[in-house]
């Protein structure tokens, strides 16, 4: 999504602006160009010479710099861009922005440009919530400008609270999904879906937890690859160590209620693909602090109680039901035979079925087995990677889809 994208960045005087050098290596290793402008103040956080050598670029600094303006102007600067990135923002670059101030290099920059601008505030917690900085950031969005953070939690002056930059992913993320909206190309562009990953955690008591197997492999790689045909993908996720795919609306959830409602807010969608292993029992009630152990005492009894079937309930018939409705089924005996009945018996439309016994190297693994259960028959597929797989089954949905109207 960021391939060859060219992100004009500025970069004003806050404590945020250590994390930049990170953020432009990030950018740039996804195909990037950045040029940087640095203001006076950012220049004391981060040395123009660091942002030049990671940006592979020469660094603005100064409007009255004759020799740049003779070469590049500021005009110019700012309109040889896609997006220009102000991170960090402080508090008084937004009011000089909301103003229309221009007495630097970047606030001209900022107010010659055409392009779009996404900006990443960043300052203490009393100077976010203040009026002041509040109202300049209402002006600001109604000019379009999109606002990415700022996050809540420890910030640099010892206070805690909202303030903090948003993390490079988080930038990184909303940079794609901009270039997202822009492209949308593909088969699926206009497509709606959701893609349920990962596991599901039924808390115990606050440390202990039930989950099934799952690394959330198969289905960060189907999100992947619905984002790159196109569609617009909410991908509702347990907890998993796999990277967010670009472009993706991330909800991370931890239990299958919390699934169940993420994926209904998420509602209407074209598609959904529920790749989760959702525990089919969560614990009817989970104790409020750490069960303790006593020495001689009994063991405690845990309570199952049935958790949602996310799968089943987006299946049924209703205006609200996605036009394709795609399950997984992760068998270890009969697998063709139990996906064929479970397919029925959820409602859904594909069952994408897969032997998980022990010795088959799924769990975890990067390739997979599996066989397309639809109303047609079944296909057997190869062992592919589980990015093939994605591909494959996203090829297939486009297919299923062409011609039909979309739920924008
Ligand atoms: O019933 P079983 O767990 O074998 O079904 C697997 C399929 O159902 C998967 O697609 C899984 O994501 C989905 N599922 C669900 N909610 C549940 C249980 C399973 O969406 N509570």
């Amino acid at each position: 999504m960021l391939e060859q994208r060219r992100i004009l960045l500025i970069v004003a005087g806050g404590i945020a602006a250590v994390k930049i050098p990170d953020l432009i290596r990030r950018l740039r290793e996804r195909g990037a160009a950045v040029r940087c402008i640095l203001t006076k103040s950012g220049a004391q956080f981060v040395t123009p010479l660091t942002l030049a050598a990671l940006s592979g670029d020469k660094v603005y600094t100064d409007l009255f710099d004759l020799k740049d303006e003779a070469e590049m102007g500021h005009i110019r600067l700012s309109r040889e861009a896609d997006i220009v990135l102000v991170a960090p923002a402080t508090a008084d670059l937004m009011a000089k922005m909301a103003h229309g101030l221009a007495d630097d290099l970047a606030t001209t920059a900022l107010l010659a440009t055409d392009k779009p601008v996404m900006i990443a505030p960043s300052m203490n917690v009393m100077m976010w919530t203040h009026p002041a900085t509040q109202a300049n950031l209402s002006t600001l969005q109604t000019r379009q400008i999109t606002v990415v953070g700022p996050g809540a939690g420890d910030l640099a002056c010892g206070e805690v609270g909202d303030g903090r930059m948003a993390e490079v992913p988080d930038i990184i993320a909303a940079l794609s999904r901009h270039f997202q909206k822009d492209v949308r190309r593909g088969p699926l562009a206009r497509r709606r879906a959701i893609v349920t990953s990962g596991p599901t955690h039924e808390p115990i008591d606050p440390v202990r937890y039930i989950a099934n197997r799952s690394s959330g492999k198969q289905g960060h790689a189907i999100a992947a690859a619905l984002i790159a045909q196109g569609a617009d993908v909410t991908l509702i996720s347990g907890p998993t160590t796999e990277p967010t795919p670009d472009g993706v609306k991330l909800v991370k959830v931890e239990t299958a209620e919390q699934m169940m409602k993420a994926a209904q807010a998420a509602l209407p969608v074209d598609i959904a693909v529920c790749a989760a292993a959702v525990a089919d029992w969560g614990v009817s009630n989970p104790a409020p602090g750490k069960i303790k152990k006593t020495a001689g005492a009994k063991p405690p009894t845990v309570k199952l109680a049935p958790n949602p079937d996310i799968l089943a309930t987006l299946s049924k018939p209703g205006s609200r039901r996605p036009r394709l409705v795609i399950g997984f089924a992760a068998e270890t005996s009969n697998v063709v035979k139990n996906a064929k009945t479970k397919r029925v018996s959820k409602q859904c439309d594909w069952i994408v079925a897969n032997d998980v016994s022990p010795g088959t190297g799924t769990f975890g693994g990067d390739h997979n087995t599996v066989h397309l259960v639809t109303a047609d028959g079944v296909e057997d597929w190869p062992t592919l990677r589980k990015q093939a797989i994605a591909d494959r089954l996203v090829e297939r949905i486009a297919t299923a889809l062409s011609g039909k109207a979309s739920r924008e």
